[in-house]
């Protein structure tokens, strides 16, 4: 993901905020017991699947076991409720990604969280490509079949998602705006649970995470039309892109990042963030991801204050197409 001259300034100007308070206080003796890892998910979904892998690579880094709390509800934002009510001293974290530190912004004016104030970030953990999936019976077998299909049946469409805001939802959003079509939403708990669902056949289509699309893909499970970026994704090379399937406004990428409770101290946070970072670095951890058709992001976005003003320029960049779209969360 490429930020531009101004991104960059902005993280500067954070990083030089943030660090008068990281020299006010001390990180000894944290971690001093277990660390909860809020994910916004269910369980097998793509939030979840890297939350343990990175959460199992900084319990050996930190000596204290990171135990996965799958914090369902709301589309995802409930958990970050419970990350703005937890004690700051970075024994509570959270997984966020697009969807609920992002785009829920423009599309709930309920949130009850601001997300770039009221969370210390810790880091950007990885990229994702999306790609268009959908049941392996389906008559389509390309894009435009698909948009075809889709425009003659859209009254009895199935369009499976994790909720009204999560990353399935926005990205399918994009694509039904782009293409013109309004399907049947279905919402889940997470794309664990609809990937299961588009598996078995009961739903016709969903907007996924490489993540989770790539085992599906692999196993032949789904039929797998685009993906929605610039290039063909390295893992799922044999999948068009959506520009290729004659969609090209389909282009989009999310993204996880890891935050704790506002206040956190800095030294905290700088602890949590050299875990994540050790992580990322791990030739295992960075294979598994690659393997899972995940990016790892840049360095400067795996610190707390690339973080901050990249998820200030993600509200922003979300903004318009969730305007454009003319959802809203009542
Ligand atoms: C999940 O982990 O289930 C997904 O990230 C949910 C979503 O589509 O946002």
């Amino acid at each position: 993901m490429r930020m531009g001259n101004g991104f960059w300034i902005k993280a500067a100007v954070l990083a030089a905020c943030m660090m008068p308070w990281g020299l006010a206080a001390g990180a000894q003796g944290f971690p001093s017991k277990q660390i909860t890892m809020l994910i916004p998910f269910a369980a097998g979904g793509p939030t979840d699947v890297v939350g343990r892998l990175v959460g199992e690579h900084m319990s050996r880094s930190l000596g204290q076991p990171v135990i996965i709390e799958n914090a369902v509800g709301a589309a995802g934002t409930l958990a970050g409720q419970r990350l703005m009510g937890s004690t700051p001293d970075g024994h509570v974290i959270l997984i966020g990604h697009t969807g609920t530190h992002a785009a829920a912004v423009s599309l709930n004016p309920n949130l009850k969280y601001r997300p770039v104030e009221d969370f210390a970030p810790v880091g950007l953990v990885n990229t994702n490509p999306i790609f268009l999936t959908v049941r392996k019976t389906h008559p389509s077998s390309t894009l435009s079949e698909f948009v075809s299909w889709l425009k003659a049946n859209e009254k009895t469409a199935s369009n499976a998602h994790a909720g009204i805001g999560s990353v399935s939802h926005t990205t399918c959003l994009l694509f039904n705006t782009v293409v013109a079509a309004k399907p049947n939403g279905v919402p889940y708990r997470g794309t664990g649970p609809a990937m299961n669902d588009l598996v078995a056949g009961q739903v016709d289509y969903l907007c996924d995470q490489a993540v989770n699309v790539a085992p599906q893909h692999r196993g032949g499970t789904i039929k797998t039309l685009a993906v929605a970026s610039t290039s063909r994704a390295a893992a799922l090379p044999d999948v068009p892109t959506s520009a290729e399937g004659g969609v090209p406004g389909f282009k989009v990428e999310v993204w996880n990042a890891m935050f704790a409770p506002k206040d956190t101290p800095a030294p905290v946070v700088a602890k949590l963030n050299q875990a994540l970072k050790a992580a990322l670095a791990d030739a295992t951890v960075k294979a598994k991801l690659n393997e899972l058709g995940a990016e790892i992001p840049a360095a400067e976005l795996q610190e707390p204050a690339g973080l901050q003003a990249f998820v200030a320029a993600e509200i922003e960049r979300w903004a318009p197409i969730i305007k454009a779209s003319g959802v809203k969360i009542e």
